[in-house]
C-alpha cells in the first residue's frame, strides 16, 4: 500500500513511517516544507541503508498515496486537513490527531466537533473515509524497531471496509487492533491519551498503553 503520513517529520508520524516502511510499505512523509520531509526521509532510511521512504509537501505527499495518515498537533489539526482535502476524495483516511490543549495536557478535551476524528470526517464530506487509530500509542515505542509495543489499538470509524484497512495497518506494525466500533466512540479513545499522559508523570512511566484483556 502506499501510505502518506502528513506531519510524518514529527514524533509520532516518524515513528509509524519507520515501521510501515519496515512491513514493506510505500511510505511518504508529508510536510509544510518539502525540504524537511525529505531530509527527515534521508535520515530515517539510514536505519534500513536504501531509500524507501521519500518526502513530499503535505499535499503531494496525499495525491499519490493510497492511504493517509493525519499526525499533526490539534491546533494545525483543520489546516492540514482544508489543505489537502481534495486529494483525500474517497480515500482512507487514518487520524491519529489526539485533541490536547498545550497549557492543559494531562486534562480530557473534547472539541466542539465531537472528537478530532469526527470533526475530520464532517471536513471530508467527499468521500474519504475516517478512521481513528493510533492515539494510544506513544512515539516512544515506534522508532525502536527491534521492540515489541506492548500495546493495543483501538480503531474506530463509520466504513467497514477502511476500518479493516486501518486494522490490518495495526498488525503490520506489530500491534494488536480491536474494532472499537463507530467513528463517534473515537471521543473515548482520544480521551484516553491525556489519561495516560498524566499516568507517565504521577507513575513515571515512558510510554503508557492500553491492553484489552479477556481474549
Ligand atoms: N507523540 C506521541 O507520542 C503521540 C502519541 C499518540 C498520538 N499523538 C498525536 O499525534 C499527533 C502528532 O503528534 P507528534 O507528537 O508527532 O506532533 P509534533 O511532532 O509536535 O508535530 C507533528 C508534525 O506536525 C506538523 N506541525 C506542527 N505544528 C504545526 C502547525 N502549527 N501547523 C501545521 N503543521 C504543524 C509538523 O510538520 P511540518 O512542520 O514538517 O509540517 C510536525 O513535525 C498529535 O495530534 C498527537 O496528539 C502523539
Amino acid at each position: 500500500m502506499k501510505i502518506a503520513v502528513l506531519g510524518g517529520t514529527g514524533k509520532e508520524g516518524s515513528g509509524l513511517a519507520l515501521r510501515w516502511a519496515n512491513a514493506g510499505h510505500t511510505v511518504v512523509i508529508g510536510s509544510r516544507d518539502a525540504a524537511r520531509a525529505a531530509a527527515v526521509a534521508q535520515e530515517l532510511n539510514l536505519v534500513f541503508g536504501d531509500e524507501r521512504i521519500a518526502g513530499a509537501d503535505n499535499l503531494s505527499a496525499a495525491t499519490d498515496a493510497d492511504v493517509v495518515v493525519l499526525s499533526v498537533p490539534y491546533t494545525a489539526h483543520a489546516d492540514t486537513i482544508a489543505g489537502v482535502k481534495n486529494a483525500l476524495t474517497g480515500k482512507v483516511v487514518i487520524d491519529v490527531t489526539v485533541p490536547i490543549n498545550p497549557t492543559d495536557f494531562l486534562r480530557v478535551q473534547v472539541p466542539a466537533g465531537g472528537s478530532a476524528s469526527r470533526e475530520a470526517q464532517s471536513m471530508l464530506d467527499n468521500g474519504a473515509r475516517v478512521v481513528a487509530a493510533f492515539q494510544n500509542i506513544s512515539a516512544t515505542h515506534l522508532k525502536k524497531l527491534d521492540a515489541v509495543v506492548d500495546c493495543d489499538v483501538l480503531v474506530c470509524g463509520d466504513d467497514d471496509a477502511a476500518k479493516q484497512i486501518g486494522m490490518q495497518l495495526v498488525r503490520d506494525v506489530g500491534m494488536r487492533a480491536w474494532d472499537a466500533g463507530p467513528l463517534d466512540n473515537a471521543v473515548v479513545v482520544e480521551g484516553l491519551t491525556p489519561i495516560l499522559l498524566g499516568i507517565n508523570k504521577r507513575h513515571k512511566v515512558k510510554g503508557a498503553g492500553i491492553r484489552i484483556t479477556g481474549a
